[in-house]
């Protein structure tokens, strides 16, 4: 045996307790996985040891044996088949799942567990100087991490905004323009994503006749978008690449659908995670994960689904999504769907269970 058995093409979830040892099974061959029951002997396989650090500890122990994070899924399992794991559209679960319609007086789908779908244009923009904008997503709707934030620059130069102490990811929607972050400018392209550490501020400046718009994600929430009277001189000079745009180098496949980070470690964010993808039409099998997700749907138009509720969505639509929410998004578009999300906690957008 000199490759290891796939043992399944997904991780285990598993709740662990603090300073307690577990032995995670390398080879695959296991009846009691993902632990060791002692099969790999006699081969090159050992099993790898791992002590839960924390009280309430969750983890996702990897169960196709092929991750390059042993013990943990790293998400390679998503390309060891040739497309995503997909369910068929007409399966007994699907057929009981409730249609949400959206529309003035219902402007937000609200499907199982708080987990919510809107779109900047239902809701009343609020407007400080000449920058309008909405809360989109926040504690008091139900997100524990993150809070989400529209912002819509229509001609000139912005107030100067500040988030205090909080981390700001950005993705452009649509239009032309600048950002000063802190004093340092910065262009702006469709779809780029931004990065505005703790304690700088920032302001959108306009260049074409169509207003610049901006999803704005902050974390933690802390106490919101206010103005300041002069740009601050703090920029920080230890992380000088703000805005990313999309770059087909970058961009990492998972099956038949692809993502690119704008905004992670390689900018210097230690605590937010963005990433824009592209995903073909199709309906992802129903899954979860360990981080708390906002999603932007750039172009295309789909379906959100949770166990009880659906909804449609289509261009400009935001979803929250809760920790360990089980969840799908169906893609209808033939041309496909690009899609952008913020993740906290973690950095790899591609696991999940
Ligand atoms: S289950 Fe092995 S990488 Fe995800």
């Amino acid at each position: 045996m000199d490759k290891a058995h796939i043992a399944r093409y997904k991780p285990y979830y598993c709740e662990l307790e603090e300073g307690k040892a577990y032995f995670w099974c390398s080879c695959g061959r296991s009846s009691k996985q993902p632990f060791c029951d002692g099969s790999h002997k006699g081969s090159n396989f050992l099993p790898i040891k791992y002590i839960a650090k924390d009280a309430d500890e969750e983890v996702l122990f990897c169960g196709c044996k092929q991750t390059g994070d042993q013990p943990f899924c790293d998400g390679t399992h998503n390309n060891l088949l040739d497309t995503y794991a997909l369910e068929e559209l007409d399966n007994e679960s699907a057929k009981l799942t409730n249609m949400i319609t959206r529309n003035a007086t219902n402007p937000i789908a609200t499907l199982n567990n708080k987990c919510y779908v809107s779109n900047p244009a239902d809701h009343e923009l609020s407007t400080t100087g000449s920058l309008a904008w909405c809360v989109l997503i926040s504690e008091q709707m139900g997100a524990q991490y993150q809070s989400q934030y529209y912002l819509q620059q229509a001609v000139g130069t912005s107030p100067i905004v500040s988030f205090g102490d909080s981390e700001i990811a950005m993705l452009v929607r649509a239009g032309k323009g600048e950002i000063v972050i802190s004093g340092q400018a910065f262009q702006l392209s469709k779809h780029a994503g931004i990065y505005v550490k703790a304690g700088e501020a920032f302001c959108l400046i306009t260049t074409s006749d169509k207003p610049l718009e901006i999803y704005a994600t902050i974390c933690p929430e802390g106490n919101g978008l206010r103005t300041l009277s002069a740009m601050p001189d703090n920029f920080d000079l230890t992380a000088v690449n703000r805005v990313v745009s999309i770059d087909e180098a970058n961009a990492q496949s998972m099956g038949d659908r692809f993502f690119q980070i704008l905004v992670g470690k390689e900018v210097g964010s230690k605590v937010l995670t963005e990433f824009i993808g592209d995903i073909p039409q199709s309906k992802a099998a129903m899954h979860r994960h360990l981080y708390e997700e906002t999603l932007v749907i750039l172009e295309g138009e789909g379906v959100m689904w949770t166990e009880d509720w659906k909804t449609k969505v289509v261009s400009g639509d935001i979803m929250f999504l809760p920790r360990k929410q089980i969840h799908s998004l169906e893609c209808t578009s033939e041309k496909g769907m690009r899609l952008a999300g913020v993740i906290y906690p973690g950095d790899n957008p591609s696991i999940n269970y």
